[in-house]
């Protein structure tokens, strides 16, 4: 089984018949390993270029794609269960703070965050999302899961 398939199967009590989210999609591995669980996954990325380039959004149904900077979604407020960040975070680390305030506004409460890395250097990053996620009041950490493959950060939005 491959890694991504792992973790979608680890995070599938998180994903069933659940609106997904995912930012900063780029091949969309993730939105398309979590289509088996999910009712809905909107994939968004500052640019669909690495989606278009594998010709994913005429040939992968039921994912909705949308370039989108995921500093600034253009999503309504709780309209997602659940958002995901996957082996995006060294590309976001400077943005981070602002990422996750949009990732929480647009996720409905009692939902959830999840922050996914399997390359070194998005592991790194996610080590420093605890202390972004302890200044906001309504975030919590739900699970962190530390496997020798892959870490996930699971935040809940009280
Ligand atoms: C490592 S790459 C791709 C990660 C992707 N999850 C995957 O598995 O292919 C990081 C992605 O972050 C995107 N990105 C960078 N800055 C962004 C921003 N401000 N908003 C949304 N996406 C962004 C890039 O366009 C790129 O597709």
């Amino acid at each position: 089984m491959r890694v991504i398939e792992t973790i979608t199967k680890r995070l599938s009590s998180y994903l069933e018949d659940k609106r997904i989210l995912e930012v900063a999609c780029g091949d969309s591995e993730f939105s398309i390993n979590a289509l088996k669980y999910a009712k809905q996954i909107l994939a968004t990325d500052i640019s669909l270029e690495r989606a278009k380039r594998r010709n994913l959004i005429d040939i992968v149904e039921n994912i909705e794609f949308k370039e989108m900077n995921a500093t600034k979604l253009e999503l309504e407020n709780d309209s997602f269960d659940v958002s995901v960040c996957y082996n995006a975070l060294g590309h976001l680390e400077g943005i981070l703070n602002s990422v996750i305030s949009e990732m929480s506004r647009v996720t409905t409460q009692n939902g959830y965050l999840i922050f996914i890395a399997t390359w070194k250097m998005d592991q790194k990053v996610l080590l420093g999302i605890e202390n972004i996620i302890s200044k906001h009041g309504n975030l919590t950490i739900s699970e962190n899961i530390d496997n020798k493959s892959y870490n996930i950060l699971i935040i809940k939005k009280e």
